[in-house]
């Protein structure tokens, strides 16, 4: 039992391409153009396989295997196929390319259960700051409010994205985890681990939780020639100010990580003093305490450093998920697989989250890593050798078997 690497690494590099930044990574938002012929692709491959194809109102889809029968419960495998701007070519599709060859190699096998791939929608985010929207959906922690409450940065609302789905479509989103019997998600590590110790697979045991905030803070704008340093209230100094010392607080612990990853001054004039000050901030741990005890910190020093420069602040909680740890049957029998394979491999954690988040808390959920060259991802830099891509698409299928037959 083998996967099709040729067909695996053609379908992956075939997918790069629906970006809408040729030659600066992969950018491709769910709802938009390239998410649809991304799509359209893997479709057409799922039904050349005699799949049957499935999508919600959130755009999540199930594809399930011809063999699949009435009241059996199923194997999951999925992932994403939606990037933050200028990332890179394996995030998320990689898993959803490591499902279909699963699905391919399995294509003519007598199943012991019924298997699926899904594609999870707007994982990244990447239109309305809140990851794993999709499978938080799918979760029931996201429900029909939460249409309205997510908007892009145009304003628009994901209820008018989706066209104005009723209220029993999105109830429909909610999967009936008592039909799952486990889900496995295949992923690039992201991070510089693997590689570091010549290590080509990894299986994920605890993953990062994170909480979010948007700041936006406000000054007085006014002439940068004219007015006095002393005069001034400077919204994109006060954030500067206060983006150091979230870095102060959280950079001690060694482990805990906190990021501000966008930020913009207003009016965004070279020559005007900025008014107003917006940016994102995330905290990141695998306990949820220090994730709690940070965020409040950072939120205090904001607050002091706003009042001594006389702006003022608002501060919003976008987004947040709890760290969470992996189903430990699973991951003793990806050891015990991988050992008898002769697989080098670790057990580690995820600094990522993943759809595999929002599906842990009710099913039977696994992560397989595979290394990260140079550890980078979420830029176009993003790679990982052939070699590891094939061999963490066999181990998928291996595992896959192992429990669809168990
Ligand atoms: C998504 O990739 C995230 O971990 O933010
Ligand atoms: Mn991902
Ligand atoms: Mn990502
Ligand atoms: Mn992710």
């Amino acid at each position: 039992m083998k996967v099709n690497g040729d067909q695996l690494l053609e379908d992956l590099l075939t997918l790069k391409e629906f970006t809408d930044t040729p030659g600066n990574g992969v950018t491709r938002f769910s709802y938009g153009e390239n998410d649809r012929k991304a799509r359209e692709y893997i479709f057409r491959q799922a039904r050349l396989l005699g799949c049957d194809i499935k999508t919600d109102a959130l755009k999540n889809v199930r594809i399930s295997m011809p063999q699949n029968r009435q009241g059996r419960k199923r194997v999951v495998i999925g992932s994403h196929v939606d990037t933050v701007r200028n990332g890179g070519w394996l995030d998320g599709i990689y898993g959803v390319t490591g499902g279909l060859a699963v699905l391919r190699a399995l294509k003519d096998c007598e199943l012991g259960m019924n298997l699926e791939l899904a594609v999870f929608a707007e994982e990244e985010g990447s239109n309305f700051g809140s990851t794993m929207t999709g499978s938080k959906f799918i979760a029931g922690d996201y429900g029909e409010a939460d249409l309205d409450k997510l908007k892009n940065d145009e304003g628009v609302s994901l209820r008018r994205i989706l066209e104005e789905p009723s209220l029993s479509e999105i109830e429909d989103v909610v999967w009936d985890f008592s039909e799952v019997a486990a889900m496995l998600e295949l992923h690039i590590e992201q991070g510089p681990v693997l590689e570091r110790k010549g290590l080509p697979l990894g299986i994920v045991d605890a993953i990062f939780g994170m909480q979010v905030i948007e700041v936006e803070l406000t000054g007085v704008g006014n002439h940068a020639g004219a007015t006095p340093m002393i005069d001034r209230k400077d919204a994109l100094c006060a954030a500067s100010q206060c983006i150091l010392a979230a870095e102060e607080i959280v950079r001690p612990d060694g482990r805990s990580v906190v990021t501000v990853g966008r930020i913009h001054a207003e009016p965004d004039c070279s020559n005007v003093i900025p008014e107003k000050a917006w940016f994102t901030l995330e905290v990141r741990d695998s306990d949820n305490e220090k994730i709690l005890k940070y965020m409040e910190r950072i939120i205090a020093r904001i607050k002091e450093i706003s009042t001594e420069r006389g702006v003022a602040c608002r501060i919003n909680k976008t987004s947040s998920s709890k760290p969470l740890r992996l189903d430990p049957e699973l991951i003793e029998r990806m050891k015990s697989l991988a050992e008898a394979k002769g697989i080098p491999h670790q057990v580690m954690d995820s600094g990522a989250v993943h759809d595999a988040c929002m599906i842990a808390r009710h099913a039977k959920t696994g992560m397989i890593f595979v290394p990260s060259l140079g550890g980078r991802s979420h830029v176009p830099q993003e790679n990982t050798s052939e070699k590891d891509l094939v061999l963490g698409a066999q181990f998928l299928l291996e595992i896959t078997a192992n429990l669809i037959n168990a």
